[in-house]
């Protein structure tokens, strides 16, 4: 089951897990709650059998699919992508991510503004809604494997924090403020 948590956000290094002390879960449901972040857990061995992720396609219209490998050995200019994928971010599109191997972490505001830590790992689908703001790092392992789904041609553009300007924000806060996150099943 996937497992996110309030970070501590003390500057060492940002591969580690970053707990609170004592530590702070958040329940999968107060994760939707605070954030609009929905998640999913897939039979990552019988994926062509799975009807979640069939569903989940159409319910979206998720009509484009990739795979990106992302370890010191098989990403060009790794240090420089790290560092971008980092950095306070959103998109005007939903970011939609399936760890097939290995594991990471995406960092997301709640309604309040401190940082939840969702750790992925196979199996792990993560919606993360369009405007709210996110980062990503590896853990200590340094690898990962995440199937990428999106509506259409894909558009990957991060506009780094502030962004509260832009209507994909303005939207994003309204719909987390309103209550009108809707999930697929
Ligand atoms: C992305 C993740 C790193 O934008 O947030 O691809
Ligand atoms: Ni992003």
């Amino acid at each position: 089951m996937v497992q996110a948590w309030y970070m501590n956000e003390e500057p060492y290094d940002k591969r580690e897990e970053h707990h609170k002390n004592p530590p702070k879960f958040v329940p999968l449901d107060d994760l939707f709650k605070l954030t609009g972040v929905e998640y999913y857990k897939l039979d990552i061995n019988n994926l062509k059998s799975d009807e979640t992720l069939e569903n989940i396609k159409k319910e979206r219209g998720y009509t484009y699919e990739d795979q990106i490998t992302i370890s010191p050995e098989h990403l060009p200019n790794y240090e420089e992508k790290l560092k971008i994928f980092y950095s306070e971010h959103i998109h005007t599109d939903e970011e939609i991510r399936l760890c097939v191997e290995g594991s990471g972490y995406f960092d997301v505001r709640d309604k309040n503004d401190s940082w939840i830590r969702v750790l992925v790992v196979p199996g792990d689908l993560l919606i993360v809604p369009a405007g709210i703001y996110h980062r990503f790092t590896l853990d200590t392992k340094n690898y990962i494997i995440a199937r990428r789904f999106f509506v259409g041609e894909p558009v990957w553009t991060p506009y780094n924090r502030p962004a509260d300007d832009m209507a994909a924000r303005k939207e994003y806060v309204e719909k987390l403020n309103g209550g009108t996150f809707t999930k697929v099943n």
